[in-house]
């Protein structure tokens, strides 16, 4: 065979790959397109509450974990496998990027993840670099190319960062936070500063999320965790446009989804933002935070602690949400935030196995 001709049959089946990913429904429903059944998929879905996960958690650090590509792999498949869910998401964390940013990043048992010298003044901003070149987060993106090989060739990857506003919370506040005082603070009394660093932040996420749709994944996700504890002023004000910066440079026809917990008050404006589907927590009602939405898919909804209960409750979640969503197309069933560690695994199972079967057409 010429080489010509292996590159031809190369490229073919590329193509073929594309087609059956794109026509997964997974991806199907991130286009409001008809669907066989909803599909699923868990945010955290590979994580502590999995004995897999803990047993090759055991061997190495968080951060070694997320910077071993083939580790990072070897958890993202067996998760989606094990669960049997619509999408993979590559395991990573929202916080890698503040290393390349300038950030000293720890994660400690316990305590959670520590930034050492956290952005406070204006002054802190200047330092806080941009992330230009994707060379020291180069082990996420082999992580993805690894994974794109490795999993089913209908089974899309989910790549994903912090919106800058979860993200900027953890910058400012050095860690997780209750009442998020140094990142208000900042906003309020030194608004230039905000946007400043806010405007750095947003341009290395679209750069960073490109570049991992580049290696391999089909769709992205921006996790806006925190922005619940904003008024919908200060959200139009400090986090929307610099959202939107972000999602309207992600590489066209990937679809993206906005998330954020505590959001009731400002979905549309989440959606001005901009997104394919939009994040609802438990404390929407889905039929109604939809109708408000209008013209987007929805994911999300189902309580994470619904997974405490047993699996009549488990079903009888499943079944709820499903009939509130109603058939419409654009629906992926998910969490409203992610797994928990103590979560039971087999309840997990369960909450697939219910939705694929209950939302068959
Ligand atoms: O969904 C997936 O399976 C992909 C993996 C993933 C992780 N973190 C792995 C992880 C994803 C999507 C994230 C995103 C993330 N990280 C968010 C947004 C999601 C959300 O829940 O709102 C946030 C806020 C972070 C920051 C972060 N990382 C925190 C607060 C913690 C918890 C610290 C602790 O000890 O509980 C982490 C650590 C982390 N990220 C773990 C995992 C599996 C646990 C670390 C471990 O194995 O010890």
């Amino acid at each position: 065979m010429t080489e010509e001709t292996i590159e031809t049959i190369v490229t073919k089946e590329q193509n073929a790959n594309t087609d059956l990913l794109q026509d997964s429904p997974f991806m199907r429903a991130c286009r409001r397109e008809p669907v066989p059944y909803t599909p699923i998929w868990l945010m955290r879905q590979a994580g502590r509450y999995m004995q897999e996960y803990r047993e090759v958690r055991a061997r190495t650090t968080f951060l070694e974990l997320c910077k071993t590509p083939e580790l990072a792999t070897e958890v993202t498949v067996y998760a989606a496998e094990r669960l049997g869910v619509d999408a993979a998401i590559i395991f990573a964390d929202i916080l890698l990027i503040v290393e390349p940013m300038g950030i000293e990043l720890e994660f400690t048992k316990g305590e959670g993840p520590q930034l050492h010298n956290p952005i406070r003044t204006s002054a802190d901003v200047d330092r806080l670099r941009e992330v230009e070149s994707m060379d020291a987060l180069d082990f996420v993106l082999e992580a993805i190319r690894q994974t794109r090989r490795a999993l089913k060739a209908d089974l899309p990857l989910i790549g994903f960062a912090g919106a800058p506003f979860t993200l900027a919370s953890y910058i400012i506040e050095g860690g997780s936070s209750k009442n998020y005082i140094h990142t208000k603070q900042l906003m309020y009394t030194d608004a230039g500063a905000w946007h400043e660093m806010m405007s750095r932040i947003a341009r290395s996420l679209a750069r960073y999320l490109n570049a991992q749709i580049a290696a391999g994944a089909q769709a992205v996700q921006l996790f806006d965790s925190w922005v619940g504890c904003l008024s919908l002023h200060d959200y139009r004000e400090y986090v929307l446009p610099h959202t939107r910066t972000v999602i309207k440079n992600i590489t066209r026809g990937t679809p993206v989804l906005h998330f954020g917990t505590g959001t009731a008050a400002m979905l549309e404006a989440m959606k001005e933002a901009g997104g394919d589907v939009i994040g609802l927590d438990w404390r929407v009602d889905l039929s109604d935070a939809w109708q408000q939405l209008g013209d987007v898919a929805v994911m999300g909804n189902l309580d994470p602690l619904a997974l405490f209960a047993d699996k009549d409750f488990v079903r009888g979640e499943a079944r709820r949400i499903l009939d509130g969503a109603a058939n419409r197309p654009g629906h992926i069933f998910n969490l409203g935030h992610g797994i928990l560690p103590e979560t039971p695994v087999d309840n997990v199972i369960a909450l697939v196995d219910a939705v694929h079967e209950m939302s068959r057409r």
